[in-house]
């Protein structure tokens, strides 16, 4: 089975940091965010991936490459212009033939896929959606099903008390070849809002599987450090190839090196060539790019670094994104804040703002 990863979005959600690279190649925990749907891909048998592309398609080929690194075979599917999530499905579906699955490129789940195969095929569905259930729909586009998964309609934004469906749509679809000609050609489409309602109402066989697992969309600067929260905390080092545990709490791949009396409470990873100075403390949880420095005496908690950053000596950082290349001066004081790649801040400086905490679903 091939499988499409749509990977061409504006990102603007994350900006600045997707100014400078496309979402799905930021770094979660120092991978790019898309090889952790490409693995998952893989276990399940596929070898063959169609990468949909728009916004960024250049740094997707230099940074992926043909994808051999990662057990695959990467199929680059150009949009000259944004088509959308659905016109998107219908240029990539010229690179596939049978059943395809098709995934957003910023969600980060543990679906069996599987099981969620099996389904489509018991229900002999035209295409069936990967459903996850959230305290507060009302906010999302809500799909109502029958008792066997038939999906009977789309809400958009429902208000409250307007409906008893609680799940949304986890941005993991598998289709059946008849419906890619269903989308129209040539023109932005909404897979979500326009392609699914319209396969509902000419009665198209169309299936939602609950997914009771771990979903996440990385789509906020919020969810996006939660998704470092949650990786760490779930232990998920074993699978990052070359990562050692220094101590408890500690990861780090080669090159990292910690000095004696830095302090670790709480769940840290390091990249290559990473290094902690004397007396630095690292706490909550804490994910530093490839080359990234942390002062003597600097305190990091609950925050992500990407990778080449300088935080100086004394300097604190809580609940921050700092993006790549970033320099943080010598007892700067950094709270809630995404510093944008390569931005200087000088000795003392000080922000305390707006990012809410980390969280999951939006
Ligand atoms: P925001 O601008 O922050 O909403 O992010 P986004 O542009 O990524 O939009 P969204 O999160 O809704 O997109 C869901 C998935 O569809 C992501 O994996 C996007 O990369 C992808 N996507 C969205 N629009 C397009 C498009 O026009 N073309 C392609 N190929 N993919 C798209």
């Amino acid at each position: 089975m091939r499988a499409i990863l749509l990977l061409g979005g504006l990102g603007t959600r994350l900006r600045p940091f997707t100014l400078a690279k496309p979402k799905p190649l930021l770094p979660i925990l120092d991978r790019p965010m898309i090889a952790w749907q490409v693995e998952r891909l893989r276990r399940f048998g596929v070898r063959e991936v169609v990468l949909a592309l728009g916004y960024g398609a250049a740094h997707f080929r230099r940074s992926l490459g043909t994808g051999r690194a990662w057990g695959v075979r990467f199929i680059y599917s150009l949009e000259s212009e944004p088509l959308g999530t659905g016109g998107a499905i219908r240029l990539a579906s010229k690179h596939v033939q049978g059943p395809t699955l098709v995934l957003n490129g910023d969600i980060l789940s543990d679906l069996d896929l599987a099981a969620f195969a099996a389904f489509h095929r018991r229900q002999k569905a035209d295409a069936t959606l990967s459903l996850v259930a959230v305290p507060d729909p009302s906010a999302f586009g809500v799909v109502e099903t029958a008792a066997d998964g038939r999906v009977k309609s789309f809400l958009e934004k429902p208000a409250p008390g307007t409906t008893k469906a609680d799940t949304i749509n986890a941005g993991c679809y598998l289709f059946e070849p008849s419906i890619f000609s269903e989308i129209p050609e040539g023109r932005p489409v909404s897979v979500e809002r326009e392609v699914f309602p319209a396969l509902v109402r000419g009665g198209r066989r169309l299936f939602g599987l609950r997914h009771g697992g771990y979903w996440l969309d990385v789509g906020t600067l919020e969810t996006y450090l939660g998704s470092h929260a949650d990786l760490l905390k779930g232990n998920s080092m074993r699978s990052r190839p070359g990562a050692r545990r220094l101590r408890k709490g500690l990861w780090a791949a080669p090159g990292a090196r910690v000095h004696p009396s830095a302090v670790v409470k709480g769940h840290v990873y390091l990249g290559p060539k990473c290094r902690v100075e004397e007396g630095a403390v690292l706490a909550g949880f804490v994910c530093a790019g490839a080359g990234t420095v942390i002062g003597e005496k600097a305190s990091v908690s609950d925050s992500v670094l990407h990778a080449r950053v300088r935080v100086g000596a004394g300097a604190k950082v809580a609940g921050s994104l700092v993006g790549e290349g970033a320099s943080l001066g010598a007892n700067c004081q950094v709270q809630g804040m995404a510093v944008a790649p390569g931005s200087a801040w000088g000795d003392y400086s000080r922000s305390f703002s707006c990012l809410d905490k980390p969280s999951r679903n939006g």
